[in-house]
């Protein structure tokens, strides 16, 4: 994609706060560990909160809450059609499996493959989000700066990939990360500011990675506020000629 010349880039998104470029932002997943930590980071930085989770309960006091389910295109048309008044200019999806609810975990072995698993982490982790982008998107300004941003992993990269397993997960934040990418393209036609983007959290102490966390080094698990500012740090800095990548929790892209 064209990039603009690095000086302008830094003078223009170098040293924003994420409130000064966004105003309202939807959080698919806002009951989730690093989904509710956004939620509070984003209305301490008086950016109004719209609050997405099965139950629809609000996240905070200021939050409004709406109801959504990824295997359920009907809930995330109607919560879009609820937000249409008041639309988001930051759209997160915050959302996604590694251990079914049913205890299916990421294989480590292809001999462990079930296909109706992994069909169901393909649902919940690439389609569910691909459905939001479906419905979301045309909400996005197209006069002024608009951020989709989706909670990837870096297991997703293909390139970056040496210790294998996780075959179900890492292959549906590959999916995940290449819709990214065609939507940023298509988007790119119609809302020349928005960015459409991956991110990945780094390890954060919730409950996906809680079963996985005993061989950590140390100073890796992070907690989830210090995940939601880094994030809403990288957010801040992402221009539209980083649209359509994926990017770590330090801002460094991760390569496909
Ligand atoms: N934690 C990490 O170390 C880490 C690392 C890399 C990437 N990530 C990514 O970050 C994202 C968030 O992970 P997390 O650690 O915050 O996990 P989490 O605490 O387990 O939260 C997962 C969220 O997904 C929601 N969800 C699951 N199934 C759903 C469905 N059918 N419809 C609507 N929502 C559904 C959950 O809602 P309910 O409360 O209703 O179940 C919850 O809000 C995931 O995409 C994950 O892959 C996390």
């Amino acid at each position: 994609m064209k990039r603009e010349p690095a000086d302008v880039l830094v003078a223009l998104y170098g040293r924003m706060e994420i409130n000064e470029r966004f105003s309202r932002a939807a959080v698919f997943g806002a009951s989730g560990g690093i989904g509710g930590a956004l939620c509070e980071a984003f209305a301490e930085k008086g950016i109004s909160v719209w609050a997405g989770s099965r139950s629809g309960e609000p996240d905070t006091d200021t939050s409004r809450g709406f109801k959504f389910d990824l295997e359920d295109e009907d809930s995330i048309a109607s919560a879009a059609r609820i937000m249409a008044d008041d639309p988001p200019d930051l759209i997160v999806v915050a959302s996604g499996v590694l251990t079914l609810a049913d205890g299916n975990g990421p294989e480590r072995s292809f001999k462990q493959i079930d296909a109706n698993a992994m069909e169901e982490v393909f649902r919940l982790n690439s389609i569910g989000p691909a459905l939001i982008a479906k419905h979301m998107l045309p909400l996005l300004p197209r006069d002024r700066d608009g951020l989709f941003a989706a909670l990837s992993a870096r297991v997703g990269s293909i390139s970056d990939n040496r210790l294998g397993g996780w075959h179900s997960y890492r292959a549906s934040k590959t999916a995940l990360n290449m819709l990214i990418r065609n939507f940023a393209i298509e988007m790119k036609r119609t809302h020349k500011r928005a960015v459409v983007a991956a991110l990945h959290p780094g390890t954060v102490d919730t409950s996906l990675s809680e079963p996985f966390q005993t061989n950590l080094p140390d100073g890796q698990l992070i907690e989830p506020p210090e995940a939601a500012r880094n994030l809403l740090n990288v957010m801040a800095r992402l221009r539209p000629s980083d649209s359509g990548d994926a990017f770590d929790w330090k801002g460094d892209p991760i390569p496909a």
